[in-house]
Formats: C-alpha cells, structure tokens, sequence
C-alpha cells in the first residue's frame, strides 16, 4: 500500500543536499574576494615589472635610477610627492608632459611613444615605491631673474612692452605703484589665471611653475630698483627660494608649496576640459613675430587657398575627415572656435597665431592630421602668418 511509504529518508536527503548547496554557494562566495585580491595581486605585480622596464629605459636619465631625481629632473621616489598625488595626476603628467620643461609627453595621444596602459604601468611602478619613500627635503629651484627676463621678451613683450613699460595693448608691469602694492601671490594668480575677457591670456597652461617664479623674480628685481616712498629697500632680496620643512608621513596636509606644484601640473594636464580657457595649441610657445604686423586679407586668402584648404576646407568652412582624432574632422575656421575670438583685434589675432607658430596635434588616440607649426618650421613667413591671420578673421566677420 503505497500510503504505507515512508518518505522520510527521502525528505531528510533532498533537505540535507539543498542545505549541502546553500552553504557551499556561501563558501564560494566567501572566497570570492580573496581569489579577486588574489588576480589583482598578480595584475599589479605584471604592471609594476612592466612599469619598471619602461621607467629604467626612459626616465631614470632624469628622474634617477630609482626615481631619487637628478639635475635634470625632480625625485618621484619622495614621501610627499607620492602622499600628495594620485593616480590619475600622475598619468596626466606622464602622458601629457610638462609644456616648456624638460619633461617629454609620453602618451601616443600627446605624440609620445607609449599606449595608456605603458603609462599606466609606469604609474604602478612610480606607486610601488611609496610604502618605503625617502622623505626627501623637496626644494623648489629659485625664481632666476634673468630666465624670467627670456621669458618676458618670448611671451609677455608683445603686449607689456620692452621691460614692461606697456603698449597700446596692455597696461605697464614696470609700475612702482602696482609692485609695491601687489604681492608675488598676487601675480603668481594673475599670470596662471589670466583676465580673458580683458585680454590678458591664461598662462598657467603655457608657462611651468617654476617659469612664472622666474617672472616673479624678475618683477622682484623691477621692484627693488625703484623702492616705493617711504619704504626702505629690500636690502636683501626676498628669498625666493623656498626650502620645505620635513613632514612627518603621518601629516597629511602638504606644504603650500608643494600643493601649488602639484595643482599647476594637474592644471596643464586638464585643458582638455576647458571652461572658459581660449582654445590653445597643443604645442607650448609664445606668439611670434606677426602679432605685430599688418596682414593683407588679399594675400592671406592666396596662402589659404595654396597651404590650407586641404585640411580646413573652401573659406574655412570645414568637413574635412580626421579619422583617429577625437572630433573625427579638422575644426572649421568659419566659424571659428568661439573662445578664440575676441572684440580686442590684437588679441584675436594673438589666439590664431598661436596655432600658426607652433602647430598642434588634436586630442584622439591617433590623430591622422594635425596642425603644421608655420612658423617654427619656418614654412610662412611673419608677413605671410599675418596675412593668413587676416583673411581668418576677415571669414568670421
Ligand atoms: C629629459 C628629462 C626627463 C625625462 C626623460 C623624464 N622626465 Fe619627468 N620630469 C622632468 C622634469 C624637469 C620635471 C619637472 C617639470 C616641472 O618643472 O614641473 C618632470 C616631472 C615629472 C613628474 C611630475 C613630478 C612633480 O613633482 O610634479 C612625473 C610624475 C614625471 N616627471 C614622470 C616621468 C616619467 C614616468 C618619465 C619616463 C617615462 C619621465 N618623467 C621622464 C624631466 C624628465
Ligand atoms: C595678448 C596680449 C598680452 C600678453 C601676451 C600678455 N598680457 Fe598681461 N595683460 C594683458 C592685458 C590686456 C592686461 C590688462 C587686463 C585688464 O584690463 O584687466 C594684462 C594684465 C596683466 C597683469 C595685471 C596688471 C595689472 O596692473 O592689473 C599682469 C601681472 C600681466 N598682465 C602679466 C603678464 C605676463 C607675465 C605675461 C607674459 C607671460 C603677459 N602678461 C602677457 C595682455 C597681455
Ligand atoms: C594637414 C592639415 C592642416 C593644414 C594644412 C592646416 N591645418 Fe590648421 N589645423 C589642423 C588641425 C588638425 C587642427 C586642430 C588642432 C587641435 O585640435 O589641436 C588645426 C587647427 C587650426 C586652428 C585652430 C582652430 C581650432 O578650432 O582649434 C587654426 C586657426 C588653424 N588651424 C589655421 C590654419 C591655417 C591658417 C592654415 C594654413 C596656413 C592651416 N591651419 C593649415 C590641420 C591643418
């Protein structure tokens, strides 16, 4: 009689292999993170050899054979350089470079040799030194005079005049009230931020730090040679030259210093998100000769139609293919990127000749073309720059 069965063994064995399941399912996914932590271990161990590979063949030249820094380059294995960046600020150095240094851009994207996961490789391996980095004393090089007096005559001349006397175009630098009445913390913002609207470029993406603590130095020197009234003159000249105190590893906060270094390298590699920064070229420089110079629309429209219009189309309008750039085409000159324009005809001219002088390579993972440097490459004359320059704007009128 079937009712006579007994199905308890059977209960009692489906209930202990569904019990037998749970707590093996709970198992597996107790161990779960450990076999993760496990794969990522062996990860960061294949990046950070990678990384050691490329660093020794690449960077040691500058940065030392285990990143103790050199003439030529600062120290990366550093306690507060490693507890003040992250990750991704070192990628962007590493990829981008530092404009007007000694540091090379190194990421394809940036015309260098490597692919993101080499830079990425590098980081690790930069990262690995943290847990024992020296606490190295981080010295800031001194702000030279004479090096900001270079960099005054290749960038700021222009406008600012022979040692900043001024021009029609901007104010005097070389004014004892205005030094006397503004600290270097105050150029320092002026110079980085710039005033766009009012025509004074950013420069913090052009200039390094230690390039606007040159200015600084040589806006000190303008400022002790006349003392303003009343006021005794610095008999020593402020030192410029900042020694940073030890950190314990345990403090966090960083010394302002260093902040200052740590953000202005951040801030050149963000330009790919601008604001309200004017576009600027890839390539660091000044503006050349022909921001002083009369362009002749007639004559820029023949060096348009001979130089230019393969890539930025018939007047400018553009539809021409940049398979491997992140816009996917040339930009159009007509219209011309907004932020390059300015009421201030002088400074619009400025904004184009960048890009002339100096060329640029657009953002993407393998740009087919890019901007030729006219005027490094010597390719147009200054005449020929500003007559191109012309024609430009006289599209966008
Ligand atoms: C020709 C010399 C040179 C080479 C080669 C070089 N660097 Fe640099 N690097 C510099 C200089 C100079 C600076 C400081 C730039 C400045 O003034 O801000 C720098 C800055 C850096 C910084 C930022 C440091 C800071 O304190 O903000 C990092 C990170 C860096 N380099 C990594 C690398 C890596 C990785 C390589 C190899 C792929 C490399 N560098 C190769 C010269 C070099
Ligand atoms: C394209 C022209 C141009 C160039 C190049 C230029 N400036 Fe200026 N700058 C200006 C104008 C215009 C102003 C005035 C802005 C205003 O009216 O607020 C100005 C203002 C300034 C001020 C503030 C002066 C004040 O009294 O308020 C400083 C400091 C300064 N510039 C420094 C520099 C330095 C340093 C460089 C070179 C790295 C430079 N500028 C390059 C156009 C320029
Ligand atoms: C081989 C192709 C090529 C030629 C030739 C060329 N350009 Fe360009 N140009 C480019 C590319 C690509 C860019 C974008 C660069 C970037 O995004 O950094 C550009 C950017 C510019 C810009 C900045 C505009 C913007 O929106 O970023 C100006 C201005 C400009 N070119 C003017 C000229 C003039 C004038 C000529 C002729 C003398 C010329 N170009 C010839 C490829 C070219």
């Amino acid at each position: 009689m079937r009712s006579n069965e007994n199905y308890l063994p059977h209960i009692a064995t489906a209930a202990f292999l569904t019990l037998a399941v749970l707590i093996s399912f709970q198992l597996f996914i107790l161990r779960e993170p450990t076999r993760i932590a496990a794969d990522e271990t062996y990860h960061k161990n294949t990046a950070v050899t990678a990384g050691k590979t490329t660093f020794a063949k690449n960077c040691a030249a500058c940065h030392g054979a285990n990143g103790e820094g050199s003439e030529d380059g600062p120290s990366l294995n550093n306690k507060q350089f490693l507890s003040t960046v992250d990750d991704g600020t070192i990628f962007s150095v590493v990829s981008s470079g530092v404009p007007n240094t000694r540091m090379p851009a190194w990421n394809q994207v940036h015309g260098g040799p490597f692919t993101d996961e080499d830079v990425r490789n590098l980081v690790a391996f930069v990262r690995s030194w943290q847990p024992n980095a020296p606490d190295l004393v981080v010295t800031v090089k001194p702000g030279d005079p004479a090096r900001g007096a270079a960099i005054f005559d290749a960038t700021c001349y222009a406008c600012h005049g022979k040692d900043g006397i001024g021009t029609d175009r901007a104010p005097a630098l070389n004014d004892t009230v205005k030094l006397h009445q503004f600290d270097d913390a105050w150029y320092r913002d002026t110079i980085m931020n710039g005033r766009p609207a009012q025509g004074m470029p950013t420069w913090g993406t052009v200039l390094s730090p230690e390039q606007v603590n040159d200015l600084l130095a040589l806006f000190d020197q303008w400022r002790s040679a006349a003392p303003a009234v009343g006021e005794k003159p610095a008999a020593t000249p402020a030192p410029t030259a900042t020694v940073l105190p030890k950190v314990a590893p345990t403090a966090a906060p960083a010394t302002p210093t260093v902040t200052a270094v740590v953000t202005a390298a951040v801030t050149v590699t963000e330009a790919t998100t601008p604001t309200v920064e004017v576009a600027r070229p890839s390539n660091p420089g000044g503006p050349g000769q022909a921001v002083n110079l009369k362009g002749v629309v007639a004559s820029g429209l023949k060096i348009y139609t001979q130089q230019c219009v393969k890539c930025h189309g018939e007047a400018g309008k553009g539809g021409v293919d940049n398979p491997g750039s992140s816009d996917g085409t040339i930009p159009a000159l007509n219209p011309i990127d907004e932020t390059l324009v300015n009421t201030d005809i002088k400074v619009y001219a400025y904004n184009i000749d960048l890009f002339m002088e100096h060329g640029s390579t657009p953002g993407g993972p393998n740009p087919t073309s890019k901007m030729t440097a006219w005027g490094d490459e010597k390719k147009l004359t200054p005449q020929q720059i500003a007559d191109v320059i012309a024609y430009v704007i006289s599209l966008n009128k």
